[in-house]
């Protein structure tokens, strides 16, 4: 530990201690069971960019959630043990309908996608006959098949431009990302007032403040962020999980202040360890994505347990947005 009272994480870099956990003794073993019973069952492991890096370290592939997706419909494999929140499962469930996925921890869910439920969408469409309904991919399969299209933080502004321009929109369930989108689009759209938790946590003073200690880091920033309306002008990227990574990858810039959930920093760190990571906040933690361990991982293959699945009917109406958006990107 530092004078500051920062640890310093394997890769030589400081940040606060809460973001720099040493891996229990057992997880070497649990990581060899793991690569075992992943040929056994014919599984591939996808993880989200916000799981905890041992679990990043199993993954056949790590990404955001439109990645996780495409990669889902890819996937020659049986099985997939989707370690991530229960939307982006179902997303790959619904997909994938000749495979077994399993989610280590059933109870990982999205405050932000419990934010709306179907009733209210169908209300609104009342209120707005001639409106499109998008929705983020931060939502449950019931909602979706309610909606006309899908976005992820990748392709939304792609998405949204591809709609008729004399089309209203209604946007749910992310009060941000629809801000953000109706900033980039000029279109018109109807927000919906939810929010994500792990973001809200992120003030602008903290970024200030940071801002200030590093004038020479690059400024990345979710467009879930609760701040987004006050410091978009401020951010000097808006992007993805993903597209933060890749960001990192083709900047020449050696430091960077990361607005997201603070799961993104073990993989920036591990494929960036020349360079400098900042989170915004240690506080911006999903404690849904958190639920997900690698002993539930393990679990999951040994006991083929926690099987996401859609009701058909349900899941053939809710298709149809994501493989329209998956059409256009
Ligand atoms: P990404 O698609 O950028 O990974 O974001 C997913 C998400 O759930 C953010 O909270």
């Amino acid at each position: 530990m530092d004078t500051n009272g920062h640890t310093t994480n394997g890769n030589g870099h400081n940040g606060p201690a809460a973001l720099a956990i040493a891996e229990p003794p057992h997880y070497a073993l649990l990581k060899e069971k793991i690569a075992i019973l992943k040929h056994e069952r014919d599984a591939i492991i996808l993880a989200h960019n916000y799981q905890e890096g041992a679990i990043q370290d199993v993954a056949d592939f790590v990404g955001d959630s439109l990645g996780l997706a495409q990669k889902a419909q890819r996937t020659p494999a049986k099985v997939i043990v989707f370690c991530g929140v229960h939307f982006m499962a179902e997303t790959a469930a619904m997909l994938c309908p000749d495979k077994t996925v399993l989610i280590p921890d059933t109870a990982a869910g999205c405050s932000l996608a419990d934010m709306v439920i179907p009733a209210q969408i169908r209300a609104w469409r009342r209120e707005h006959p001639d409106g499109m309904v998008v929705c983020y991919v931060n939502t449950s399969a019931a909602v979706k098949a309610e909606c006309d299209y899908c976005v992820t933080s990748t392709n939304g502004v792609k998405v949204v431009e591809q709609i008729p321009a004399d089309k209203e929109i209604l946007f749910v369930p992310d009060y941000y990302l629809g801000s953000y989108l109706k900033a980039k689009t000029k279109r018109n759209i109807h927000l919906w007032k939810g929010y994500c938790p792990a973001h809200a946590a992120i003030l602008p003073e903290q970024v200030d403040e940071l801002r200030e200690a590093h004038p020479d880091a690059e400024f990345l920033m979710h467009p879930e962020c609760g701040c987004t309306t006050k410091q978009m002008h401020l951010a000097d990227q808006i992007l993805s999980t993903e597209g933060m990574v890749q960001h990192v990858k083709r900047s020449t810039n050696a430091e960077f202040i990361v607005a997201t959930e603070n799961g993104l920093l073990h993989r920036l760190r591990t494929q960036y360890p020349e360079k400098r990571f900042y989170p915004a906040s240690e506080y911006a933690t999903c404690h849904h994505m958190q639920r997900n361990t690698l002993e539930k991982v393990f679990l999951s293959l040994v006991k083929m347990q926690c099987v996401v699945t859609v009701d058909p009917k349900i899941a053939e109406r809710a298709v149809v947005p994501i493989q329209r958006m998956l059409d256009i990107w």
